[in-house]
């Protein structure tokens, strides 16, 4: 059975992803900040109690992401499959207003923490497993044409310099490790105007993610596949 884990599980596109690799028939470890809250996979875990876990995990935490990888070890799995999607977005950023703190918390948590978390769970990665990073076209440098939402653009990117680190990191044991842009996303981030819903845009990324090969490792890819320019 394939093991999968998958951070920012309680809402949105982590949600969406742990529903559609319980549907698919994966087990999962569904990390969330809040387990005692997130009535969601509450709900799946009453559907589905021997294939998903849900675990804590608070980001960008050092601590958080050694008692995670501690957990992972005492369950006894090998990972093959590992979607760093939780990340957040500072709205509303001006040119004059943006503060430290907002660039700070963006690379703290889109971009290092995904990094920490795979180094932590390297030996639990089963060989031949995949890395799911979720980025955005927003983080694509040669697209900029004006400035928007940049902590988190800035920090996507730095998101996607991880992915290429990690990608020459675990091509050794056959491990691919993508970037994908999940388009725009209908959740609490995307906002009710975005053009895809979040099960569209999963189901794209899973097909994707089963079908790259090492040779695709460390790419850019929208959720469709497509690739994305640096
Ligand atoms: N929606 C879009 O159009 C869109 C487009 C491009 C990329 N993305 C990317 O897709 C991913 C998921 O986004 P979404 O649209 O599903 O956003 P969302 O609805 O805002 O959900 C964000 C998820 O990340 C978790 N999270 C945020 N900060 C965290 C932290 N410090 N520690 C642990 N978990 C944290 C949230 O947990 P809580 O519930 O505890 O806050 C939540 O589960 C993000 O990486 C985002 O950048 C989204």
């Amino acid at each position: 059975m394939r093991q999968c884990l998958v951070t920012g599980a309680n809402r949105g596109i982590g949600l969406a992803f742990t529903r559609a690799l319980l549907a698919d028939g994966a087990s999962v470890l569904a990390c969330c900040r809040a387990p005692a809250q997130a009535a969601a996979l509450a709900e799946l875990r009453e559907a589905h109690p021997q294939r998903l876990r849900v675990l804590p995990l608070a980001l960008p935490g050092e601590a958080a992401i050694a008692a995670l990888a501690r957990e992972v070890e005492a369950l006894d799995v090998r990972l093959d499959l590992l979607v760093n999607n939780a990340g957040m977005l500072v709205s509303g950023e001006r040119f004059g207003t943006v503060t430290a703190d907002a660039l700070r918390d963006s690379f703290a948590i889109n971009a290092a923490a995904p990094f920490l978390l795979v180094q932590a769970l390297a030996e639990r990665l089963a060989d031949g497993a995949r890395v799911l990073n979720v980025s955005t076209r927003l983080a694509s440098i040669a697209g900029v044409t004006e400035l928007r939402t940049p902590s988190y653009a800035m920090s996507k990117a730095a998101l996607n310099m991880a992915t290429r680190q990690l990608a020459a990191a675990l091509r050794g044991r056959g491990i691919p490790v993508v970037a994908v842009s999940p388009g725009w996303v209908r959740t609490d981030m995307g906002g009710s105007g975005a053009t895809l819903d979040a099960d569209a845009s999963v189901r794209g990324m899973l097909a994707l993610i089963d079908r790259v090969t090492l040779d695709d490792s460390g790419r850019f890819f929208g959720h469709d596949g497509s690739p994305i320019g640096w």
